[in-house]
């Protein structure tokens, strides 16, 4: 029930805290130890590369889990779209352990790779919201977002859900390994610390509404860069806003916008720079100087500890391998407002659906 919000869409943004403390009391112990099915754990640890095979917003959670799993797992991961991996399988190591992300868990376009996988007895296991759906069912292996029902189209909590079970499912196997990365990550903690950042966050709505109402009231167009996982993170927020708002929005490698993309930056068009990686700050605040000289208007959001008194949305710092789950949710609420702003219907944008079950 929406109850007193507007829109399922903020009322699933709000929820985000709340779901973060629910990922924690379901997979971890009062120790904090990370409780997945043992089961799972082995086949991950006897695998020699993970393939992620998601669609829309799933698909970019799937690169931040990349990020999370290599580094404590020591396990290579590749990520693929749906789409192209059914009829464009790439080459396939020996030992493959597939992941599949879904919400609705009804994606057809996930399932036809399913099938395939089956067919050809690979491992897998399906990230999803809903208990009993197709792809949980059809796999070996399910882990629940536990998000509670998402209603609107744009996916929200689903994303951070994702990121934080995908977080939770590296550490349990990187203890396993006994690797030195995962015994000092301490996941219960980190996650709680996220909740009450996402708290802070959320509490800054309204000057997040008053900053879209000035960068972004005007444009047809807007950029997101940053490197690593802000650059995944770009992804994401991009999708967001130009789902719900049909502001065509790009999510760019900061580093890659001057061999091409820069060409489309004129005067005023907005550029978002997400900052939250130390070894790369320095560089993507380099590009965000190229756009600017260029005319565009840029509007930063940083990491505390990276942050300049300029930058408009400032992050209290998290653990460096989950900035992803706070960095997301200035996005998500930009693509809110300017949905707002514009008059659209933010819950039910046009063109899409929640679940598509068609390939
Ligand atoms: C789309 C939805 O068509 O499917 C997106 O509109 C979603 O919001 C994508 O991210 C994938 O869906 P799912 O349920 O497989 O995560």
């Amino acid at each position: 029930e929406k109850g007193t919000y507007p829109y399922y869409m903020l009322k699933e943004i709000d929820d985000q805290p709340a779901v973060m403390r629910r990922v924690i009391q379901e997979y971890t112990d009062s120790m904090g130890k990370a409780i997945i099915d043992p089961e799972i754990i082995e086949k991950m640890t006897a695998s020699d590369r993970i393939y992620i095979v998601a669609c829309g917003t799933s698909y970019n959670a799937g690169w931040v889990g990349k990020a999370i799993l290599e580094k404590m797992t020591d396990i290579p991961v590749e990520v693929h779209l749906s789409s192209e991996f059914g009829y464009n399988m790439p080459l396939l190591s020996e030992k493959p352990f597939f992941i599949f992300l879904s919400q609705s868990g009804e994606t057809a376009d996930s399932r036809q790779v399913l099938v395939r996988t089956n067919e050809l007895d690979f491992p897998s296991l399906t990230l999803t919201n809903m208990a009993g759906s197709t792809l949980s069912r059809e796999a070996d292996y399910t882990l629940l977002l536990h998000a509670g029902p998402e209603i609107a189209v744009a996916s929200t909590k689903a994303y951070t859900a994702q990121i934080a079970v995908l977080a939770v499912l590296a550490k349990a196997v990187g203890d396993h390994k006994g690797l030195e990365a995962s015994k000092e990550f301490d996941i219960a903690h980190e996650l709680s610390v996220i909740a009450a950042v996402m708290e802070t966050i959320i509490d800054e709505k309204m000057a997040i509404s008053q900053l879209v109402e000035e960068y972004l009231s005007e444009t047809r167009n807007a950029f997101y860069i940053g490197r690593g996982v802000d650059y995944f993170v770009s992804m994401e927020a991009s999708l967001k806003l130009k789902e719900i708002s049909y502001i065509q929005a790009e999510g760019f490698a900061a580093g890659e916008l001057k061999h091409g993309t820069i060409a489309l930056i004129e005067e005023g068009t907005p550029v978002f720079g997400v900052i939250t990686d130390k070894k790369t700050a320095a560089h993507t605040r380099g590009n965000l100087k190229e756009v600017e000289s260029r005319g565009a208007h840029n509007i930063v959001i940083a990491l505390a500890s990276l942050a300049k008194e300029t930058d408009q949305l400032i992050i209290p710092d998290v653990h460096p391998l989950l900035t992803p789950l706070v960095s997301i949710i200035p996005t998500q609420l930009i693509a809110y407002f300017a949905t707002l702003q514009r008059g659209y219907d933010v819950d039910k944008p046009r063109n899409l659906a929640k679940s598509v079950t068609v390939e």
